[in-house]
Order: C-alpha cells, then sequence, then structure tokens
C-alpha cells in the first residue's frame, strides 16, 4: 500500500532526530490503540525504546477501560520501555509522562497544570491523558507502556458532546494549528529528560517537579478508586507516586491510583 504523507513525514522525522529513548518509531494512518499494538509488541520481544504512532485511533482507550476519542489531528502514540528500576517506583513513570507533556505544553505559552495522577490540563479543561500498563515477573518489569493522547489540532466540537465543556485542545487555546513534528520533538525531548532522572534514580527531583507543576495538593477532592470513594484534602504524594489524603473523617489514606475531581469544581 502507498505511504500516506503523514507516515512519509513522521518516518523522516524519525531519521533526523536523536533523542537516546526513542530507538525505533513506528508509525501509522490508523489503529485500534498505540497501547494495545505496543503491548502485543512488547509481549513478542519489541526492544525497549520503540514507539508506535497512529494519525487516529478507533477503539483508543482511557484509564478505568474508558474511550480515549483520537480523531485525526490529535496526537496518540505508545512508548515500549524496559526501564531497570525498582517495580515499586513503575507509577513515578506517569509522572515523568505528565511532566514531559505538561513542559512541551509551556513551550507553546500555555500554563498547563498536572492533576493527580497524570491529567493535563489547560484552564482546567483537559488537554492530554496518560495510560500505563505494565508487565512484571518476578518482581522484576518486563515492561511497561506509556500511552500518551493529546488533543492537538483538535477542534472540541468534533468530541463527543458529554466531554466537550471539559476539554480543550492546543488549536483551541492558541487560536491556531501547531506544527505536529514540532510539538512531537520537544515532548520526546522532553520525556528522555525525566526519563533518565528517573533511571538515574533521582526520584526527589521528580516528585519535586510534579509537585510545581500540579494543582491538587491542597485541594478538596473527591477520589474513586476501584474499590471505594473517598472525599478530603490532598496534603502530599509519596516517594512512590500515591496520593496521601486526610478523610472529611480524619483517617489519612495512601492511593495508588484512582479518579480525583476537585470539589470546587463539582
Ligand atoms: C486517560 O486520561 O484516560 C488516558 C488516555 C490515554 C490515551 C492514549 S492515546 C495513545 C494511547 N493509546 C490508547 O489507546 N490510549 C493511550
Amino acid at each position: 500500500m502507498k505511504e500516506s504523507v503523514f507516515v512519509k513525514k513522521t518516518v523522516a522525522f524519525s531519521k533526523k532526530i536523536h533523542i537516546n529513548v526513542v530507538k525505533k518509531l513506528l508509525v501509522f494512518d490508523e489503529l485500534g490503540s498505540t497501547n494495545m499494538t505496543a503491548k502485543e509488541l512488547a509481549q513478542g520481544n519489541a526492544e525497549d525504546g520503540t514507539i508506535v504512532i497512529a494519525k487516529m485511533q478507533n477503539q483508543g482507550r482511557g484509564r478505568f477501560d474508558r474511550d480515549w476519542q483520537s480523531p485525526k489531528g490529535g496526537m496518540y502514540l505508545s512508548l515500549v520501555l524496559r526501564p531497570i528500576i525498582p517495580v515499586e517506583k513503575t507509577p513515578l513513570l506517569s509522572f515523568v509522562a505528565a511532566l514531559a507533556v505538561t513542559t512541551t505544553i509551556h513551550s507553546y505559552g500555555l500554563s498547563a497544570t498536572i492533576k493527580w495522577p497524570n491529567d493535563v490540563r489547560v484552564n482546567g479543561k483537559k488537554i492530554a491523558g496518560i495510560l500505563l500498563e505494565s508487565e512484571v515477573n518476578r518482581n522484576i518489569i518486563s515492561f511497561v507502556i506509556v500511552g500518551i493522547g493529546i488533543n492537538l489540532n483538535i477542534k472540541v466540537e468534533h468530541l463527543s458532546a458529554d466531554i466537550q465543556s471539559q476539554s480543550t485542545s492546543m488549536e483551541k487555546e492558541l487560536g491556531h494549528k501547531v506544527d505536529y513534528h514540532e510539538f512531537l520533538k520537544t515532548l520526546l525531548t522532553q520525556f528522555d529528560h525525566y526519563y533518565n532522572l528517573l533511571v538515574d534514580e533521582q526520584y526527589e527531583q521528580i516528585r519535586d517537579e510534579w509537585k510545581n507543576h500540579a494543582d491538587t495538593l491542597g485541594k478538596h477532592v473527591r477520589v474513586r478508586t476501584s474499590t471505594e470513594t473517598l472525599q478530603g484534602t490532598a496534603y502530599d504524594i509519596d516517594q512512590a507516586g500515591f496520593l496521601l489524603l486526610q478523610t472529611d473523617t480524619g483517617e489519612k489514606k495512601r492511593i495508588l491510583s484512582g479518579d480525583c475531581l476537585y470539589c470546587d469544581e463539582l
């Protein structure tokens, strides 16, 4: 089949960039889900640093099995990583990804913030999401898939009505489109920077930077985990990336993952 302009341009781009974490870039016009393809490749021994990128997805997946709407104009990629880090530090990879996305958006003059654990928002509206999937064998990480979806050159009106009011895009915030490959280069460069910190065991630095870019701490929140819904004040993040919550009933909870809502936005 003839290569599309998108595939051609992105393959050419991958040959020009020299970013440590990028070992191989596999480019598709359309996939079900880049995370799904990346996972299959990882299970078939794809090398560390394999990146799957698609112009659009027809079965994009979000956290908690939700759909991730993935029309043309967005950025959809998944990294296959085999980091040699302690298993309990795996959640920090979602901080690495959130920091990479946030700082990339900042470079366009927009003020993006992170909502725990890793939603990236501009003006209180979601602009990017991150989906981490990992496989661990005998307490050793076999692979982690870091899926990143960004509403880049998307008209919010093209997303389904139920999420329009909580979503935004780079195009909407800036009032013009952004160059796809320029954005991708900055994103991968930033990812490489934060990923190196993780591999170099600079956990405190990642946590501090995450705290500087997040707007969750100090907020009254409602967190839905897979087993319960808790309400209270988010007072800190621990060294492994767990949210520390002081519930309204006075209990202290340590939460690995969940859906976080800010009570002042309910
Ligand atoms: C979320 O906020 O719920 C996470 C959304 C993650 C979406 C990205 S798009 C690229 C990768 N492939 C997927 O199917 N999902 C992730």
